[in-house]
């Protein structure tokens, strides 16, 4: 018998109530579970009806990821659904938290579906690598038709039960709170009519039948974000089969073979990886899930300008407030306004009301001075990176806010432990690192002090995951772990073009390696003068600036540019870079293959990555590739430095390296003459 069920007959309806922790995946025992009550009631004539519902938090959140790419245990995924369509009583799927992936497939399978209002239901498989493959792809355009369902399982977007109930994805919304007694009295409603089945349906998928063209001109509005990634293709192949293929069950052969595609893949390999790496960082062996935490009530921001700006946005869209502090009232004026139009921004794009505009407006209190933060939870500094007026400013913070208030610090690369060293309380002085733009970045480096304690990084930890960051810890070193590792890309970006590959063949060997700009293109972006540089040598950069080439904004930079900033190669560039290399004595190779070029600016950034874990500034390889993605959009099919390290293989790493003349670090070298992984062991 399973533990993950319970069957229950009421008055002629079964019950089927599954509850395996934390979210119900389908996992062994889950499909055990379903495998014995759909039988045991298929079984008993005293039911009439049967009612499939989740205990605990969710509905089924899909196929168990953890399982892919094991051998195969138990009944499958698609022997339980085939039980569950083939049996001659009808079921509701009663869905509360979300169904999703192979949960909402399954639902799909019921013949009915109702749902609380609270509930969600999607096809998320497409960020796992994956398309939905049990049945998805056949099941939900029937039901919603062609282009509904190309958004749907393209985007992976869960959709709200009353949205839902509109598509037709649902049958009925139940009452919050009473979605066991009201899918019982629907299943009473249905006991004596033939169970309904989606796969029969023809009539939303029929008109698309024998339409190309509407897969071409999908595939091509979604051109840029579909880049470098496999599923989004297979899903779409799928879906035209649900409408080319009339036969449902050809259909789902053409959908299983899509699927097995992407399931052996390197792009759903690491995209499923990246999915535990994500939940992974915010577990610290030494500081453990029962420490401890600080309540926030009211936040401090010293600093106005964009990054202060975007932090304090985060915690206004929580309902947080804030008293954003300002040296002179312009500034302050001009901080608070910026805020205010991004607000306004999105409520123009009819993301949010007016009305929540100015609620979340009123939840700022700007101040001239410190002496305004005495009372609040916590502080978070975000003032120019200078270490004196971050001592200072620590200093004040120290004689003025009430004991028990967090410290922190948005500093990007400076000593944490000097700025603690300022206060008498550096156990409660902490990094909290956001990435620009603040309020839209994920990813938020926790950087940990010395005497930082437990309770103030369970806090930031928690902080984070509610104003929708995900957190990695770092412990102290010059540019953190996002920074210090992708310092290095720029490094060799730098002196490539000294020795021949033009700005433009770097910058499109990493544009089509999956990134979403190069490392010039992103210079001339931000603007030659505002990224930072040695000003005590002569550079490339320093060469360009001078001559006021600082980029998009001066219609050039390291690119020439038009009116529509359309960039064009620049011969006053070359010509800058080839004098430079002249000065330096370093002769021109020419061209290198743009795998060449791949190796040369991202292995030095690995070789960092294992330093950065050498020396336990990060706590695991996966936090690595979790701020690489989230901080420099390091596109997540490769799954991050360290997992794309390991699928080249770190023998090559090390001797690409070598051949380089860099030294390869510690780490690096002991795991590939192991025959190890950073990721896999
Ligand atoms: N398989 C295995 N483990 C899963 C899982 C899944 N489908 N979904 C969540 N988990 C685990 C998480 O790893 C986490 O474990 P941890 O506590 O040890 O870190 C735990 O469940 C809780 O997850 P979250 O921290 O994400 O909890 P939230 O409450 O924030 O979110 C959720 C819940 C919305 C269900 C979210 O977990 C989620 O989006 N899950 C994945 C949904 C998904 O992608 N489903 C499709 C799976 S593929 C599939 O079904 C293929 C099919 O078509 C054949």
């Amino acid at each position: 018998m399973s533990e993950a069920g319970t069957y229950t007959v009421e008055d002629g309806i079964g019950i089927i109530t599954i509850d395996s922790p934390p979210v119900n995946a389908l996992g062994y025992n889950t499909r055990v579970a379903l495998d014995e009550g759909f039988r045991k009631f298929t079984a008993d004539d005293s039911v009439k009806a049967i009612v499939l519902i989740c205990a605990g938090r969710t509905f089924f959140a899909g196929a168990d990821i953890s399982e892919f790419g094991k051998p195969p245990r138990g009944p499958g995924l698609h022997d339980v659904f085939d039980i569950i369509e083939n049996g001659s009583k009808p079921v509701v799927a009663a869905i509360h938290g979300t169904a999703l992936g192979g949960g909402y497939e399954l639902a799909l399978i019921c013949n009915y579906r109702i749902a609380v209002p609270s509930a969600k239901v999607g096809l998320p498989e497409v960020n796992l690598g994956l398309l939905p493959g049990a049945g998805g792809t056949q099941r939900l355009p029937r039901i919603v038709g062609i282009d509904k369902a190309l958004d749907i399982m393209t985007t992976g977007a869960p959709v709200p039960a009353k949205k839902a109930l509109e598509l037709g994805m649902i049958d009925a919304l139940a009452e919050e709170g009473k979605l066991k007694e009201d899918a019982v009295a629907f299943a009473r409603t249905i006991v004596d009519q033939p169970p309904v089945r989606v796969r029969d349906r023809q009539d939303k998928v029929a008109p698309s039948r024998g339409k190309p063209e509407i897969y071409a001109d999908f595939l091509k509005k979604n051109a840029r974000a579909f880049r470098g990634f496999k599923a989004p293709f297979n899903i779409v192949k799928a879906i035209e089969a649900a409408a080319e293929i009339e036969d449902f069950d050809k259909g789902m052969e053409r959908e299983r073979e899509l699927f097995q595609e992407l399931v052996t893949s390197t792009e759903s390999a690491a995209q499923r990886y990246y999915f535990f790496a994500e939940r992974e960082t915010s577990k610290v062996p030494d500081v453990p899930s029962s420490t401890p935490t600080i309540p926030v009530k009211t936040v401090g921001v010293i600093g106005a300008g964009t990054m202060g700006g975007g932090i304090t946005m985060n915690f206004l869209n929580i309902g947080v407030p804030v008293t954003l502090v300002e040296m002179k009232q312009e500034a302050l004026d001009r901080g608070v306004a910026v805020i205010r139009k991004n607000y306004e921004n999105t409520a123009a794009k009819g993301r949010m009301t007016a009305e929540q505009v100015e609620q979340r407006m009123a939840l700022i209190t700007p101040a001239l001075s410190i002496d305004a933060l005495a009372e609040v939870d916590l502080v978070i500094e975000a003032v120019f990176e200078e270490m004196s007026v971050k001592k200072d400013i620590f200093g004040k913070l120290d004689a003025v806010c009430k004991q028990g208030a967090i410290l922190a610090s948005n500093t990007s690369f400076l000593d944490l432990d000097e700025i603690a060293a300022a206060t008498k309380r550096p156990d409660w002085v902490v990094g909290l690192h956001f990435f620009s733009p603040a309020n839209v970045m994920r990813l938020l480096e926790v950087v940990r002090g010395e005497k930082t304690s437990n309770e103030v990084i369970a806090t930031a930890m928690k902080l984070a995951k509610q104003i929708g960051k995900v957190p990695v810890l770092s412990r102290v070193c010059n540019g953190f772990i996002a920074n210090r590792i992708m310092s290095q890309r720029g490094r060799q970006a730098d002196a490539l073009i000294l020795e021949g590959p033009t700005p433009q063949e770097v910058d499109k060997a990493i544009y089509d390696y999956g990134f979403a700009m190069g490392p010039f293109q992103m210079i001339d972006l931000v603007g030659l003068d505002v990224i930072g540089r040695d000003e005590t040598e002569r550079t490339v950069r320093g060469d360009l600036v001078k001559q006021d080439r600082l980029g998009q904004k001066k219609n050039g930079g390291y690119y020439d540019y038009d009116e529509k900033r359309t960039a064009t190669p620049s011969p006053v560039a070359a010509e800058l870079i080839a004098d430079f290399a002249k000065f330096k004595g370093i002769a021109s190779t020419g061209s290198i293959p743009a795998e060449d070029v791949v190796a040369r600016l991202l292995y030095p950034v690995v070789n960092e990555g294992a330093k950065v874990l050498e020396e336990n500034i990060a706590i695991r390889a996966s936090d690595v590739d979790v701020a690489a993605i989230l901080g420099y959009n390091w596109p997540v099919y490769t799954g991050g430095p360290m997992f794309w390290a390991d699928t080249v293989g770190l023998a090559k790493v090390v001797a690409g390296l070598e051949k380089m003349g860099i030294e390869p670090s510690k780490l690096l070298k002991t795991l590939a003459a192991e025959g190890k992984t950073f990721t896999q062991g």
